[in-house]
C-alpha cells in the first residue's frame, strides 16, 4: 500500500510538473516501435554526459537527419562527429553509429525489444541506459538507476553507507526495479531522474515541496537539515 501511495503521489507531481522533452513527447506519440527505441536510445546516450538544455537542439537536428535506425547506420563517421560537434566525448555518437549498423546487418533492422536484450546487443548501452530506453520506449518494467535515482532512493531509504559502493548500488537496484510503476514504468523512471534533478539536489534539497516526502526515512529523521545527508552527494 505504501508503494502504491509513493507512485501515485510521485506520478501525479510529474504530470503537473514534467518539461516538455522533445524525446518524451515522440516517445508519447509515436505508434512505430523500432522508431521510438531508436529515439529514445539517441536521446539517452546524449543525455548521459550532457545536461537537457543542451541536448535538445542536438537532438532535434539528429533526428531530422537521422529520423530511423536505417537512415543513421548509412551515415559516414565523419558526419556523425560533425553533427556530435560541441556535445563531447565523441565516443558516444561513434558507438549510436556502430550500434545502427549492428542492428541492419546483424537484427535485420531491428531494434531489440527488451531491457535484457537492449543491453546485451547495443553498444555504449549499460544497465541504466538500457532500463530508460526499456521502460520509456517499451513499457518494460525495469528500474533505471541514474546518479540522481541513487541520491533519491538513498535518501528515501536513509541509506547512510557510502552510496557508490557495489553491494550499496545493488540493492539500490533491487529498490528500484520493485518501486517502479508496472502501468507507467517510464514515466515513473523519468519522475524519479526529474525529482533529483529538481527537488531532491545535492546541496539544498526542497524538502517542503517534495510529493514523496511522507515516506522519507532521511526526512522523517533529520528533517531538512543538509549536513547530515552530504554523504549522498
Ligand atoms: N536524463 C537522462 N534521461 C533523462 C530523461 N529521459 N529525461 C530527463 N533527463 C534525463
Amino acid at each position: 500500500a505504501e508503494t502504491t501511495l509513493f507512485r501515485s503521489q510521485l506520478l501525479e507531481w510529474y504530470d503537473a510538473n514534467k518539461r516538455d522533452l522533445p524525446w518524451r513527447t515522440l516517445a508519447m506519440t509515436e505508434p512505430d516501435l523500432n522508431i521510438r527505441t531508436y529515439a529514445v536510445w539517441v536521446s539517452e546516450i546524449m543525455l548521459q554526459q550532457t545536461q537537457v538544455s543542451t541536448v535538445i537542439d542536438y537532438y532535434n537536428r539528429w533526428m531530422k537527419r537521422w529520423p530511423t535506425v536505417e537512415k543513421l547506420s548509412k551515415a559516414t563517421l565523419e558526419e556523425v562527429n560533425q553533427m556530435w560537434a560541441g556535445l563531447g566525448y565523441y565516443s558516444r555518437g561513434r558507438r549510436l553509429h556502430e550500434g545502427a549498423q549492428k542492428v541492419v546487418s546483424n537484427l535485420g533492422g531491428q531494434m531489440p525489444k527488451t531491457t535484457a536484450t537492449l543491453l546485451k546487443q547495443l553498444p555504449g548501452v549499460g544497465r541504466y541506459t538500457a532500463g530508460a530506453i526499456g521502460s520509456i520506449a517499451l513499457g518494460q518494467v525495469t528500474g533505471a538507476v541514474d546518479g540522481n535515482v541513487i541520491r533519491v532512493l538513498s535518501r528515501v531509504r536513509a541509506i547512510g553507507a557510502d552510496c557508490n559502493s557495489p553491494v550499496v548500488t545493488d540493492a539500490l537496484w533491487k529498490i528500484a526495479d520493485t518501486l517502479v510503476d508496472p502501468k507507467r514504468p517510464g514515466d515513473f523512471n523519468q519522475a524519479m531522474m526529474e525529482l533529483g534533478a529538481r527537488i531532491c539536489t545535492p546541496k539544498s534539497a526542497l524538502c517542503t515541496q517534495c510529493p514523496v516526502q511522507t515516506h522519507c526515512h532521511a526526512f522523517r529523521k533529520v528533517g531538512i537539515k543538509q549536513e547530515t545527508v552530504k554523504k549522498h552527494l
